[in-house]
Parts: C-alpha cells; sequence; structure tokens
C-alpha cells in the first residue's frame, strides 16, 4: 500500500513499492515543517512550481540522495544546470516512470517571485496526477478554483490534496466546490496555518466537505492512499 505522510504546508512524501518520492519539499525555514531537509530519504523530488514554499530544498534534496527532480520544464532546465537529474515535463502530458506515472494538471496562480530561495524564471505552476499501485493522487499545488477540475476528477482520484488558506490559493468555500468537481474519495487539505495570511480551520473545511471523505493530517501524519 502506498503511504503518504505530511510534513507541513504542501509537503508530502510518498512511498510505493520501494520507492520514496517527495513532493514540495519546503522544510527550511517552514514554521512547522515536519523533518529536516538533510534527514529526507527521495528517489524522486516533484515540484509544482517556483515560489520558495514548494520549490524549498529541491536543491539540497536531490543532491544528498542523487534524485531525480519532476516538475515543469523551467525547473528542471533549472535543476540540470544546478548538475542534477531532472525529469522536465510540462502541463497534460504524462510520464510512466518505474514507480508510477505521473501527469501535470493546470494550476492557476504564479511561479516565481525572485529572491534568494526562489527561481527567477517564468512558466507555468502546475499540479501532479500521480498513478502508483492503481491509486490515482492528485496534488492541487497552489491553485485557485477551476471548472477543469471535472475535467481532472474523471480519472478516478482516490485522494486529492487541496490547498485552503486562501489569499495565495483557493479558501475553504472555494476547496469545497472543488471537491464538488473532482469527486474524490478523500481529501485531505494543505497549505494553510503556515503563515498568518492563510489561516484556516481545517475543521470548519471538513464540516463542509461533501461526498468524499475528509482526512486531516496534523504535521507527522501517515495514511494510505
Ligand atoms: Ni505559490
Ligand atoms: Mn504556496
Amino acid at each position: 500500500m502506498a503511504k503518504l505522510k505530511y510534513l507541513g504546508h504542501s509537503c508530502f512524501t510518498l512511498e510505493t513499492l520501494g520507492t520514496r518520492l517527495i513532493i514540495d519539499p519546503f522544510l527550511t525555514g517552514n514554521p512547522m515543517a515536519g523533518a529536516k531537509a538533510s534527514d529526507i530519504k527521495a528517489d524522486y523530488v516533484l515540484v509544482t512550481h517556483g515560489h520558495g514554499d514548494h520549490f524549498g530544498d529541491t536543491l539540497e534534496i536531490a543532491k544528498n540522495n542523487a534524485a531525480t527532480v519532476v516538475g515543469p520544464n523551467e525547473i528542471a532546465v533549472y535543476c540540470q544546470g544546478k548538475g542534477l537529474k531532472a525529469h522536465n515535463m510540462h502541463i497534460g502530458g504524462s510520464w510512466t516512470f518505474p514507480f508510477g506515472t505521473v501527469k501535470l494538471t493546470i494550476a492557476h496562480h504564479g511561479f516565481s517571485s525572485g529572491g534568494e530561495s526562489n527561481l527567477i524564471l517564468g512558466g507555468n505552476p502546475c499540479g501532479f496526477l500521480i498513478t502508483v499501485e492503481g491509486k490515482k493522487l492528485y496534488h492541487a499545488g497552489d491553485t485557485g478554483l477551476f471548472m477543469d477540475m471535472q475535467l481532472i476528477g474523471e480519472a478516478g482520484i482516490d485522494m486529492a490534496l487541496l490547498p485552503i488558506g486562501d489569499n495565495f490559493t483557493m479558501g475553504i468555500a472555494d476547496a469545497v466546490r472543488a471537491v464538488e468537481f473532482l469527486k474524490p474519495r478523500k481529501v485531505v487539505p494543505m497549505h494553510y496555518n503556515t503563515f498568518d495570511l492563510i489561516k484556516a480551520d481545517p475543521k470548519e473545511f471538513q464540516a463542509r466537505v461533501k461526498g468524499a471523505v475528509c482526512v486531516i493530517m496534523a504535521v507527522g501524519d501517515s495514511t494510505e492512499l
């Protein structure tokens, strides 16, 4: 069974049949981080976009583990320029890796903001639809609500990871609508309470979600897909 662990903000690890993935590894500088970047063991690092609270410790983790970075072309090229292994992808494309399939989905958001911890690059942010062991996991990345979530949901999603923190992404009301569009079996809120600007009550989200089981993961919690 594929095991998903929450490390805070939008960072999760996924372990499947001996392969270890980490998504949006923002640990250093995250007041709620569930691990230290230097302790992470990963074979793949999946990155949705260049903002510091998602790209985070990608370079250090990929270097320490000789891991492959997977993400939008602009991020992959940047990482290759740093001497790292990376798999270039883009929105709408999927690729079958030894562990399973990754498809890049749209996300309505920005990409980079410059500064030391951010990529100074253009590009599009993305979400990930990940298929492992016959299960489908959707990590929305940072995004506002969009109708095409209905299209993404046609894949038959077992678990959706959705931002609820508002201000930079969907808030609770729109995330509740996202669940209606995506129709996942289970939904996990993310991207909230890390900073004052994204304070949200996951219990309120849980109470309002219809048609899916809402699993609130505390930092450090693990669950099966
Ligand atoms: Ni962002
Ligand atoms: Mn963010």
